[in-house]
């Protein structure tokens, strides 16, 4: 018998039982969801009806694995809600970047978590999670998380909040992207937007959030009490990427990977996922991506936290100088600190770098990403022709650049216009 017959005659016996089992679950009223399994019938006979006409084994014996592959696929596809959408992002190459320099550039998509569509997802579930088993939260009985955020945390925290029955109260400073303020609003959080302080001030961002976590705590009249989520020091925000992010890399690239390049903010991701993977890669390069007007640069490459313009008195904001948001920070983070001594190096990424890798990778690859994991690629390509081809480095696309259009991609020349964009003229 031949290779055809014998894969034809498996195969058909094959999907006759797979076909079964689906008949046999199908009930014959007409709700919607029988009418899907009704369709779905008819879709599957007519790819039976296809596949017996294909006469090369290799095409067969392909078309079959598909078919059964979609059965299997279809196992545990329903999620928890919306907390059941976070973590296992997708790992996809960027293929403009990887062409360019001739190493694999790979990225992590955490744009794609579900709920709040950033890392800060994972670290957002964590921190409450971890409260509620601590007993610190009760759904439903007024409890209110308070944060301190530049928007992506306290996004993730709006929207696991309303799933698990407790109220957000943000507090964040006044020049970040509108659309981040608009959006916790319409997640219902409370927002306090506050001009941009030094973390001596009482009333910077994450102090006043604090304050008023313990003013409601203390209010009688308010029903609930008030939890401090504390992203910049809680242990909930490096062990997220410890337990998720960092393993997700490992398994995505089976453990062959040269470096891991990454900006900080809190610094709970470079941390976490260093942590992580360097004691399974004792050899992996982690490199720190960093905006301007930040003082981790040095902090990687000196050991001090400075920032040549905090001397200049050329500062315009009272954070970091930069149009990027979410990465780059002045102070000492118990996040950071716990990872420093794993990070090996430190890029700076200047705004019209970050602004034009941003254009390449719309122009180039249809991907649409925000400020901060547009630094990160403009490292992960700086990198890549440091270490020379055939090395592969792994970052991180944080958010969409939907999160940014009235920032940092408010002023950019238009895609696919004369003042197309080269890496040549991005990375030099
Ligand atoms: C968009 C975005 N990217 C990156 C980061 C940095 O992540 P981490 O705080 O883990 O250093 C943040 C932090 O808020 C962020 O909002």
């Amino acid at each position: 018998m031949s290779d055809h017959s014998r894969l034809y005659i498996v195969g058909a016996f094959l999907l006759g039982v797979a076909l079964t089992g689906v008949w046999k679950n199908s009930s014959i009223d007409d709700r919607p969801w029988n009418r899907r399994t009704e369709r779905r019938m008819q879709q599957d006979q007519k790819r039976l009806s296809n596949t017996s006409k294909l006469s090369d084994p290799a095409t067969l014996k392909k078309s079959l694995i598909e078919f059964f592959d979609q059965f299997e696929g279809s196992k545990g596809e329903v999620k928890e809600g919306i907390e059941g959408c976070i973590g296992g992002t997708p790992l996809i190459k960027i293929k403009s970047l990887s062409e360019a320099t001739g190493c694999e550039i790979l990225a992590k998509a955490e744009f794609l978590n579900g709920a709040g569509n950033s890392p800060k997802d994972r670290v957002a579930l964590n921190i409450i999670e971890m409260a509620e088993k601590e007993g610190l939260l009760i759904p439903h009985s007024g409890d209110t998380i308070y944060e301190g955020t530049v928007g992506s945390t306290g996004i993730s925290l709006a929207a696991i909040c309303r799933a698990r029955g407790y109220k957000a109260h943000i507090c964040m400073p006044d020049d970040m992207a509108v659309e981040k303020s608009d959006l916790l609003l319409k997640l219902g959080a409370e927002v306090e937007r506050v001009r941009p302080a030094p973390i001596v001030d009482q009333n910077q961002f994450v102090n006043l959030a604090r304050t008023r976590a313990a003013e409601h705590t203390a209010d009688p009249n308010k029903p609930g009490r008030g939890l401090f989520a504390d992203q910049f020091e809680t242990e909930a925000n490096w062990n997220a990427h410890f337990v998720g992010t960092g393993p997700e890399i490992y398994d995505q690239t089976g453990g062959r990977l040269d470096a891991f390049v990454s900006g900080a903010g809190t610094g709970g991701t470079i941390s976490g996922v260093s942590l992580f993977l360097k004691q399974k890669l004792p050899e992996l390069k982690v490199v720190l991506a960093d905006p301007p007007g930040s003082g981790l640069y040095n902090r990687v490459k000196f050991g001090v936290m400075f920032d040549p313009k905090e001397r200049e008195g050329t500062r315009r904001r009272h954070q970091v100088d930069t149009i990027v948001e979410g990465i780059g920070i002045n102070r000492v983070t118990h996040n950071f600190e716990i990872g420093r001594e794993l990070i090996d190096d430190a890029v700076r990424v200047t705004d019209d770098q970050a602004i034009t890798m941003a254009r390449w990778l719309v122009e180039n690859d249809g991907i649409f990403i925000g400020s901060s994991s547009a630094v990160n690629c403009v490292a992960a390509a700086k990198l890549a022709k440091q270490l020379g081809p055939d090395h592969r480095i792994v970052t991180l696309l944080c958010d969409s650049g939907a999160r940014h259009l009235s920032k940092f991609w408010a002023n950019t020349e238009p895609i696919g216009g004369k003042n197309d964009v080269s890496l040549h003229e991005i990375l030099n």
